[in-house]
């Protein structure tokens, strides 16, 4: 399969998304073009590390290319304060230069983590995607979010740094863990739902596909994925408007995180998938989408495995009222007031702002009441 191509339009800062199969095996001469000198450092966590590290410097090498490379440990923990103080470090210690580029190779924290250092790192380094996760191939290696969390609230400390290239090695997604592949595949249901009808109706076709690692599905649906955000953060790079949609269900879904401390209780992608069904429950409750929805995008989700209600968690919740303060450290509240991002139909989404906390506190315990209902 040849590899796709979708570029990121960004005027200065424009920048390609490569799609497809052996890409890291190429990663030498993709790579070598974008470098002022025969140098880069690459990050990666101790779970892709055993599978990918090497081959991606052997690729390097071979053109000619000195690596040197840093293993942090794995999970959402790393996106901290301690870690990138010790990854900055680290990364001059290597010989990083101000014209050098830093490599990510791994899922999104590691593209997060690394990005922020290389936009702060001598007041900023190139950096180069190779996502290996699912998620990361279709959200966060694209758009150039990067940051860690800080205590009182998920991804609050960042900076906007775009890569300068992204290596989507469809390859590397074949030692990702499947619970892994879910949480992924829901950021790419996000993108039918929030504004991509058709692309939705694709993917209820294909969703068993993806999910058992059929790779022309799965090419397919990252690439799909990757033109929608492309498309977005060309028209909104830094989230003054439209760029907001992308948000889908994390509102919801970021307080879940919170409440379980970020861990493998619960995954960013499976917040998002109960946070999306949550997201058209909401608008079935407000009268902006009609009834029926939130069962039919739960249906969906669970076919790739993923929860979708509260009561999937296995952990025990604060009660809404604490969800709700949560929900306050969300970055796109303003003025005090929340912002959700709510549906009228699947693949029309809209930006509410300003939403009365009573009504998502009587959605919250709606929501929570229907335990055990929400199962077909
Ligand atoms: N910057 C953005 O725009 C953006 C968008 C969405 C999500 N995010 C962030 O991304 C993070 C979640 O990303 P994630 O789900 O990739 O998490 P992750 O980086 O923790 O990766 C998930 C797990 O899979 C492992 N892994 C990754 N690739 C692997 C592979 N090929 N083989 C074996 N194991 C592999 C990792 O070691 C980790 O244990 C969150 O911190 C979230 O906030 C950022």
């Amino acid at each position: 399969m040849s590899a796709e191509n979708v570029h990121v339009d960004l005027a200065g800062r424009s920048y390609d998304i490569l799609i497809g199969q052996g890409l890291i095996a190429k990663a030498g001469e993709l790579i070598a073009p974008l470098l002022k000198r025969k140098f880069v450092a690459i990050v990666t966590d101790d779970n892709v590390g055993k599978f990918h590290l090497e081959p991606l410097q052997a690729a390097l090498t071979a053109k000619g290319i000195e690596c040197r490379h840093i293993i942090l440990p794995a999970g959402e923990k790393t996106k901290s304060y301690a870690e990138l103080a010790r990854l900055c470090d680290a990364l001059l210690d290597a010989g990083v230069e101000r014209r050098d580029a830093v490599i990510a190779l791994g899922g999104g924290v590691i593209g997060d983590l690394t990005g922020f250092a290389a936009a702060i790192l001598r007041r900023g380094v190139n950096f180069i995607q190779v996502p290996t996760s699912l998620l990361a191939q279709v959200d966060s290696s694209v758009g150039g979010k990067t940051g860690i969390n800080s205590p009182l609230g998920k991804n609050l400390i960042g900076a906007f740094h775009q890569p300068v290239m992204v290596l989507a090695d469809l390859d590397a997604l074949a030692t990702l863990p499947q619970r892994q592949r879910a949480a992924g595949y829901a950021e790419v249901a996000k993108y039918g739902l929030l504004g991509d009808a058709k692309f939705f109706e694709w993917l209820d076709m294909n969703v068993d596909a993806i999910m058992q690692g059929d790779v022309a599905a799965t090419a397919q649906a990252v690439k799909t994925s990757c033109e929608m955000k492309a498309r977005i953060v060309a028209a909104d790079e830094t989230e003054t408007g439209v760029r907001a949609m992308l948000n889908l269900g994390h509102t919801f879904g970021h307080a879940l995180e919170a409440a379980t401390g970020y861990s493998d209780v619960l995954l960013h992608g499976e917040g998002v998938a109960i946070g999306m069904v949550q997201a058209f429950g909401f608008s079935e409750m407000l009268g902006h989408c009609p009834q029926g929805l939130s069962r039919k995008v739960a249906d969906h989700l669970r076919r790739a495995g993923l929860p979708t209600h509260v009561s999937d968690i296995k952990a025990n919740l604060p009660p809404p009222e604490q969800l709700l303060k949560l929900m306050y450290q969300d970055k796109k509240a303003e003025g005090g007031k929340l912002t959700f991002i709510l549906a009228r139909t699947i693949g029309e989404s809209f930006i509410a702002k300003g939403v009365e906390e009573s009504k998502v506190l009587s959605f919250l315990h709606a929501d929570v009441a229907k335990q055990g209902l929400a199962r077909p």
